[in-house]
């Protein structure tokens, strides 16, 4: 049995946000049946296509484990398939633009009425307030849930993040407000809604750049660089480069070959517990006892100083020599992994968080498995289905729709695109 063994999702998710969120229920083993519009599909299928006729890289990395059928939910047949399912399923994912549940004719009152255990999840852009009308990507959720104020160099413009911190990290929100939900329901015995902004969760992430904001109304951050360089600090949390700007001081830093590759630098963390062995490595044991070096406090204006006499050294090693020789003396650090270093990573091919993948139009790609562990329910990656692959299946086998009803729901055009069902006509 898998965790989420008996939990049947109805998944009107699209594009990123909802998608990761479904798609991690389905590797803990709900049975997520995803609702697509005939003919198009979720729009990412054909979006940044590298393989002709084939769906795209960005539509099979988030929908692994799922079922798809076509719906369209403005036809009438496709309204009484839709309200059968929702009497079917335990959860409701969608991530539409705001109102287009409550358009489409199934606002949080008709679903309660129609089954009153069902969970409505929803990511949105922003909670209530001026812009809850708005629609949001990814970008635009970095740069008002406060991570491009504080991202990027001091002197440069706000920069957002490789990490989809709006798009998957409010997935990973709103999988956990489900599962929260469902097990509330094991003795409420009632449905309930969940709400993610996309918003609110970056923000959740940057959650220490709003401690710093607090903190500099005390006084300047002296763990950011700014301070040892005595640049006053304004009004806001301000952007640190590579500052750790947390209790352990830390820098990217340069690698042997840094000239000819984009990725050769490390991750150096100065832990105050280490800093003697620190000392050592580096070639300054007069660090380890002068006033200027040997505490903490001494050292922070001085990162500076200190982080290029610590380049010095790096710069010697490769990255891989460095994590090498700082790991023996248990000084905290990190390469700076490219995505094809990654890409060819074995230990994550042996724990499964990059996953090989077979598919009938592409063959085969590579992809992110589940990085989270179950030890009693492990998730084995299955290719994301073809567009309606499962449409009779779910209303056979789910809906129990005889052979009769499914003829006449596939004629009353429901399931097929508006194109095909004009030429039947
Ligand atoms: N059958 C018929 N119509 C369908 C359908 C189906 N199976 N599935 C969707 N539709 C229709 C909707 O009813 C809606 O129609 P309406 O506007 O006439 O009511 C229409 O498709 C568009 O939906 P919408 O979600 O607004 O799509 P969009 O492409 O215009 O906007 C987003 C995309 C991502 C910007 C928007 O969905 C959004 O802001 N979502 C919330 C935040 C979010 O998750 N953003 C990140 C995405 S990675």
């Amino acid at each position: 049995m898998k965790a989420l063994e008996g939990v049947r999702i109805l998944d009107f998710t699209h594009v990123q946000s909802g998608p990761t969120c479904t798609q991690l229920l389905a590797w803990f083993g709900a049975d997520v049946i995803k609702v697509e519009r005939p003919g198009t599909g979720d729009i990412t299928r054909g979006q940044l296509m590298d393989v002709p006729n084939a769906d795209s890289l960005y539509f099979t990395m988030l929908n692994h484990n799922k079922r798809s059928i076509t719906l369209d939910t403005k036809n009438k047949t496709g309204k009484e398939v839709l309200e059968r399912l929702i009497k079917t399923c335990d959860v409701l994912v969608e991530n539409f633009g705001p109102g287009v549940l409550d358009r489409m004719g199934f606002p949080w009152e008709t679903i309660q009425k129609l089954n009153p255990r069902m969970i409505v999840a929803s990511i949105k852009g922003f909670g209530p307030g001026p812009y809850e009308d708005c629609k949001v990507y990814e970008n635009v959720a970095q740069c008002t849930g406060g991570a491009a104020s504080t991202t990027g160099f001091r002197d440069g413009l706000p920069l957002v993040t490789g990490a989809q911190i709006g798009d998957s990290g409010t997935g990973l929100h709103l999988a956990l407000g489900i599962v929260t939900a469902l097990f509330q329901r094991t003795h409420s015995g009632k449905g309930q809604r969940v709400t993610c902004a996309m918003q609110d969760g970056v923000l959740n992430l940057c959650r220490v750049k709003l401690r710093d904001q607090q903190r500099l109304a005390h006084g300047p951050l002296t763990e950011y660089s700014q301070f040892g360089e005595g640049v006053p600090f304004g009004s806001a949390t301000p952007r640190a480069g590579n500052d750790s700007g947390g209790g352990q001081p830390g820098r990217i830093l340069k690698c042997k070959g840094w000239e000819g590759d984009p990725d050769a630098y490390i991750y150096f963390i100065t832990q105050a517990p280490v800093w003697e062995k620190i000392c050592d490595v580096i070639g300054e044991p007069t660090w380890k006892t002068d006033p200027n070096f040997a505490t903490p406090k001494a050292r922070l204006p001085r990162l500076n100083q200190i982080f290029e006499r610590i380049e010095q050294w790096t710069m010697t090693k490769t990255k891989f020599e460095a994590m090498d020789i700082l790991n023996e003396f248990d000084i905290p650090c990190g390469p700076i992994l490219s995505m094809k270093e990654l890409a060819e990573d074995q230990s994550l091919r042996a724990t499964g968080t990059v996953v090989e993948v077979d598919h009938p139009k592409r063959g085969k790609y590579l992809s992110v498995g589940n990085p989270i562990k179950l030890s009693d329910s492990p998730a084995d990656v299955k290719r994301s289905p073809l567009l309606g692959e499962h449409t009779e299946e779910v209303l056979r086998d789910v809906l129990g729709y005889s052979a009769d009803e499914v003829a006449s729901i596939k004629a009353s055009g429901a399931t097929e695109p508006p194109q095909k069902r004009a030429a039947a006509e």
